[in-house]
């Protein structure tokens, strides 16, 4: 695994902490976005994504006017072939809780498969039943995306819409309580890993509705 230096993460959580948001290109090294883009294949390839719902707890429901993703929730017992993808993942909890005093005590993360022609409407990443999502990250896996493919994501920041293309090894990260978003609509199949940094442990609350 590519080692980062101190300087570098610090550079990242400052801007998050400053800006809300912060993209970080190449944040994945070629042998560990290999390792998650097969595994993401593997998966899609054994059918074992489903349909994304809306909302936590009773209010979680099925809609495809407002969500068109499959997903596959990860759980690091299980998944144990993606141990390097958690390890940086657990760093970069620690680095947050370290600069930014931010206290995660969990995360939760899926991978989400956007078939061609879907896309997510424009939400806020908290329920009303359940906000205890403190920062989003995704790290986008699309290899070779080019303008016209779509699925871009698009961030509400203050007066501003900023476009993100989902390229492959870009990881972004954002303030999940403050920062609206949407998924255009992709015109190719679109891959990535999202996962939310939780303040306190998950109760698992989308398993329960
Ligand atoms: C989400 C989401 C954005 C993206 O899953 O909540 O907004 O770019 N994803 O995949
Ligand atoms: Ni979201």
């Amino acid at each position: 695994m590519k080692s980062i230096t101190e300087e570098q993460w610090i550079d990242w959580v400052d801007a998050l902490a400053a800006n809300d948001y912060v993209v970080i290109d190449d944040f994945l090294d070629d042998d560990t976005y290999r390792l998650l883009r097969n595994f993401f294949l593997n998966k899609l390839g054994h059918d074992e994504f489903d349909p994304a719902g809306i909302g936590a707890l009773s209010e979680h429901h099925l809609d495809t006017s407002r969500r068109g993703d499959h997903v596959y929730w990860l759980d690091s017992e299980v998944d144990q072939n993606l141990a390097a993808i958690f390890e940086l993942i657990h760093e970069l909890i620690a680095k947050l809780n370290r600069y930014c005093f931010l206290g995660i005590a969990d995360f939760e993360s899926h991978l989400a498969y956007y078939p061609k022609g879907t896309f997510y409407e424009k939400h806020l990443d908290q329920f009303k039943a359940r906000s205890n999502r403190l920062i989003s990250m995704i790290i986008y896996l699309n290899e070779g995306w080019q303008p016209g493919d779509g699925g871009e994501l698009k961030l509400y920041h203050n007066d501003e819409e900023k476009l993100v293309e989902p390229i492959a090894k870009r990881l972004i990260l954002f303030k999940s309580d403050v920062l609206p978003h949407e998924v255009l609509t992709t015109n190719v199949g679109r891959y990535s890993l999202t996962g939310w940094m939780l303040k306190n442990p998950s109760d698992l609350g989308f398993l329960l509705g």
